[in-house]
């Protein structure tokens, strides 16, 4: 977060935070010397293609729970199993002929215990195929259970076999304090809490990191009026930039209003201690939803194991909350950096940048400089960009994707930023973010210009809540559709007899020509317009469009579809 209150880290940070990549004796930013008077070079730590390996495809099993903890309160689970077919990782399967046997069968065990959870079978080089289980075969516990999965072809389970191993997190239900889960099959959060009544419900947090100078140092038992304004926005949830040391009547204040929040261990991540203390503070808050680690350890070149050490600690102490990491960088280390995250955010911060020529007096490329926005074209594109990257680096490295939210910018400065974003620019970054992926958004940084706030508060009431969010949470993977008009995305999310189209017109110019989106299902009617509603959309033939497209804009509508959702695959 090289925001605002980032810089008074600065100073301090960039001396001792030299740990990796090149030249770790000049100071450097992603791996890259930003002063002038220095060489450029190779900063390394780039996520490379994997190397395809020759002969017939290689069946790549692998499997995890469907949430990423389950309570006691629970008697059922599930797992997805993925055995797609590739190129790159995996086992040579000898039955790719046509007519000769193309399931693999599998059973799913505790390591334990000998006694299958689950003993089914998959077609060859399909993903997403879910299997239900009965948790009240294991034993509540603060702990991962380990389970193991083996299969072969059809009729020869013994050889050859493939095996993979996951964990599940089968917690006793808390009295007090909220739990977060992530849904390892959509990627989107599910909090229970009081509030709840200690039902799971899809999250997708919405709202800004807020200062603590000027806005939550304010806040007092008998006067929440800051916090109250920035909830009557309409955003519902927050990262609060301070600790209970300093911050608890605002923190408390967000338990009392269900205002989610994430908590900030930034400024001590390296210090275990720290860590641990601050964990035992928060952990059974009712509206903790994650913890934040890590503030841009890829742009700090923090050591690689710090990230990971805090949290092994955070996860020991509260199994409850998963842990974020916000990386800066395009392309350094992605995979060492995000090892310790269970939601990667990033800081794309691309408006009103100069993105070949820094402040520090260098040019700004792959291998020197440093201009706000790693790597960044500038504008609005480099969002979404950002995103494709982060799942690009996921699928070479062979890694489960994880859950991903975007940082929006809605602050300038500081020589890099000459300006704020335009309300039509937030919602178009924030919707391409929707439609590549990201799964909460939290904005950098509150106190933030009142139409921002504004802007912001807008869109946060449709996206945390029904419809919307039982779509880009509760329901579906984002699919792209392609449309045939240069900067206009669109992707849309099914459940049920219902599909949510989501279309951003990311250009600076208007179109002016019917724009028609060909829909992946037919369509009976728009069912309602939650977002953007005043451009004109109507259906017909099968077909989505509208007479033109005014510049920077966004709309979101619901169709009603005839059929279910289908089983997706590979
Ligand atoms: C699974 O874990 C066991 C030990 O717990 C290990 O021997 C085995 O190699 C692992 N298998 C895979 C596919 O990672
Ligand atoms: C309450 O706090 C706000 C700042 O957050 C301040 O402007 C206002 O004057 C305070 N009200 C009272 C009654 O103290
Ligand atoms: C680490 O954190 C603990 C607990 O907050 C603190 O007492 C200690 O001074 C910190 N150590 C360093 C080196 O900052
Ligand atoms: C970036 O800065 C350089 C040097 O000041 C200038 O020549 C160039 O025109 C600037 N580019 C943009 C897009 O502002
Ligand atoms: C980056 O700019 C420097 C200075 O102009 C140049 O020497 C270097 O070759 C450039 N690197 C790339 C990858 O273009
Ligand atoms: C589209 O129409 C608007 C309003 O008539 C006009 O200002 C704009 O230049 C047109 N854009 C293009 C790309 O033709
Ligand atoms: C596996 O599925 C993918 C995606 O559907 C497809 O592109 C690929 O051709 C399939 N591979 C084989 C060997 O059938």
């Amino acid at each position: 977060m090289l925001g605002v209150l980032g810089l008074c880290l600065l100073a301090v940070t960039r001396v001792l935070g030299q740990e990796t990549g090149n030249h770790p004796e000049w100071d450097r930013w992603c791996g890259k010397v930003y002063e002038a008077g220095f060489p450029s070079f190779d900063p390394g730590g780039q996520t490379l293609p994997p190397t395809p390996v020759p002969g017939p495809p290689l069946l790549d099993v692998q499997f995890k729970p469907r949430y990423s903890l389950y309570l006691d309160s629970e008697k059922q689970g599930e797992f997805i199993v993925n055995a797609p077919l590739s190129q790159f990782f995996g086992k040579a399967w000898p039955d790719t002929k046509p007519g000769s046997s193309n399931k693999l069968v599998f059973s799913i065990n505790l390591v334990s215990d000998d006694e299958p959870l689950v003993k089914n079978q998959v077609p060859i080089n399909t993903t997403g195929n879910i299997f239900t289980f009965d948790l009240t075969r294991l034993s509540p516990s603060p702990d991962p259970i380990q389970v193991i999965l083996t299969g072969g072809p059809a009729g020869d389970n013994a050889d050859p076999t493939w095996t993979a191993n996951s964990t599940i997190l089968y917690l006793p239900s808390k009295p007090t304090g909220s739990a977060t889960r992530i849904d390892n099959l959509n990627g989107g959060l599910f909090l229970a809490n009081a509030a709840s009544h200690r039902t799971f419900q899809p999250l997708f947090p919405y709202g800004f990191y807020a200062s603590f100078d000027g806005f939550l140092a304010n806040v007092t038992p008998t006067n929440t009026s800051a916090i109250d304004h920035y909830a009557g926005l309409g955003l519902n949830a927050m990262t609060p930039l301070t600790i209970y040391a300093d911050g608890a009547p605002a923190l408390d204040y967000m338990d009392a209003i269900d205002l989610k929040f994430m908590y900030d261990l930034r400024e001590g991540y390296k210090n275990l201690t720290y860590v641990s203390e601050q964990a035992l503070a928060a952990r059974n808050a009712e509206a903790i939803f994650a913890y934040w680690s890590a503030d841009e350890p890829d742009g700090w070149q923090d050591p690689f194991s710090a990230p990971t050490d805090a949290q092994a600690v955070l996860h020991a102490l509260d199994p409850y909350h998963p842990v974020a990491v916000v990386l800066n960088c395009q392309d350094y280390y992605f995979g060492p950096y995000t090892a310790g995250a269970d939601i990667i955010m990033e800081d794309v911060y691309p408006i009103g940048i100069n993105s070949t020529f820094s402040k520090w007096g260098t040019a700004c490329n792959a291998t020197l400089g440093d201009c706000g926005c790693d790597n960044c074209k500038g504008g609005v594109w480099d969002v979404p960009d950002r995103l494709d990257d982060l799942s690009k680096y996921e699928r070479w490295l062979n890694l489960w994707p994880k859950t991903k939210f975007h940082n929006p910018q809605s602050f300038h400065g500081e020589g890099y930023w000459a300006r704020d974003p335009t309300p039509e620019e937030e919602w178009v970054m924030v919707l391409l973010a929707v439609n590549h992926g990201a799964k909460g958004i939290i904005s950098w940084v509150w106190p933030a210009s009142d139409i921002l706030g504004v802007a912001h508060g807008e869109l946060a009431k449709v996206l945390t809540v029904s419809p919307v969010v039982d779509f880009i949470v509760g329901g579906d993977t984002p699919h792209a559709i392609a449309v045939d008009v240069p900067e206009v995305d669109a992707a849309y999310w099914v459940v049920g007899k219902k599909m949510l189209i989501s279309v951003v017109n990311g250009g600076n110019v208007a179109v002016n020509q019917t724009v028609t989106v060909s829909l992946p299902k037919k369509a009976k009617g728009i069912a309602s317009v939650p977002w953007g509603g005043s451009t004109g959309w109507t259906l017909a033939g099968g077909k989505l469009s509208v007479p033109s497209l005014p510049a920077l804009s966004t709309a979101l509508l619901v169709l009603d579809i005839s059929s279910c959702s289908e089983k997706r695959s590979a």
